[in-house]
């Protein structure tokens, strides 16, 4: 069924564990992703980014109804996001869709001028009852732009800055760097723990970790346990899609029905997704 991801982040959060949350670009992401979450008995946010809903021309309502069609279908609790939003369009856009919640990245400005659009943006979308996730200190790798260096000093969140962050907008969680960049198709990336557990002392509202696809399984466990609640995973996904659709292409020089590659593709996806999901519960 449909839910919302404030009440799966708040529940997650209430226990001590961490919910999934995968990104959809394609029709056979969202039904991997609902596979993997009914297997693992568990619940997942299926979150559609900004840069997604550009892939399909802007139509949100394509993919969002998309999204919205297999979540309703499935036994698995999930929930519609849309991720990354820069443009305040998209979010008026994403709730005449629907959309119970959405992240708000204003992370590339500065300071002053992120807790200004921040708050804008949860103002109006509370008004609405849209919850409102946001970022502070860049998580590196977003498309389009140069690879940042994980590990680099700068790609930090500060914990004072946070606090201050989070009273300042009134947002409901929080995206953090701590180590992780986005789109990383090797997992060698290393969070620091002790970042991790200032911040959940510092913070009074759910943690996000984003560019989880390049985060070591045990990382990821230990993330969890420091604190870390919505764990973000879109890269691993296509990893596991395109390394289907290659190995058949490499394989069948004459086949030309999409389903034949399509079918191994999602079944990978859905596998990625189970996995993930039993990590994080
Ligand atoms: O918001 C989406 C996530 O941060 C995905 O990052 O593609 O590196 O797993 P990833
Ligand atoms: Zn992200």
């Amino acid at each position: 069924p449909l839910t919302t991801t404030g009440e799966l982040v708040a529940r997650a959060a209430a226990e001590g564990r961490g919910v999934a949350a995968f990104n959809v670009i394609t029709l056979e992401h969202a039904e991997a992703i609902a596979l993997g979450a009914e297997r693992a008995g568990t619940a997942a946010v299926l979150q559609i980014s900004e840069n997604a809903v550009k892939f399909h021309g802007g139509r949100l309502a394509a993919i969002a109804a998309a999204a919205t069609a297999v979540a309703r279908a499935s036994s698995a609790p999930l929930s519609l996001h849309l991720d990354h939003v820069t443009d305040p369009e998209l979010l008026r856009a994403a709730h005449a869709e629907g959309f119970s919640s959405v992240m708000f990245d204003a992370s590339k400005l500065s300071y002053a001028d992120n807790v200004k659009e921040t708050a804008e943006a949860v103002r109006w979308g509370h008004e609405r009852g849209i919850w409102i996730e946001a970022e502070l200190g860049e998580v590196g790798g977003k498309a389009g732009e140069a690879p940042l260096d994980a590990h680099a000093p700068g790609a930090r969140t500060d914990p004072a800055e946070a606090a201050a962050y989070v009273a300042d907008t009134g947002i409901d969680a929080l995206a953090v760097a701590v180590g992780s960049s986005h789109a990383m198709t090797e997992r060698t990336a290393t969070l620091d723990h002790d970042l991790i557990r200032s911040l959940r002392q510092a913070v009074p509202v759910p943690l996000v970790l984003h560019g989880s696809s390049g985060v070591p399984d045990p990382e990821i466990r230990q993330a969890v346990a420091s604190g870390m609640t919505k764990i973000n995973v879109g890269t691993a996904l296509n990893t596991a899609f395109t390394g289907e659709v290659r190995e058949y292409l490499a394989t069948h020089a004459t086949g030309v029905d999409p389903r034949k590659y399509l079918t191994p593709a999602r079944e990978a996806m859905a596998g990625v997704t189970e996995s993930f999901l039993r990590l994080v519960v």
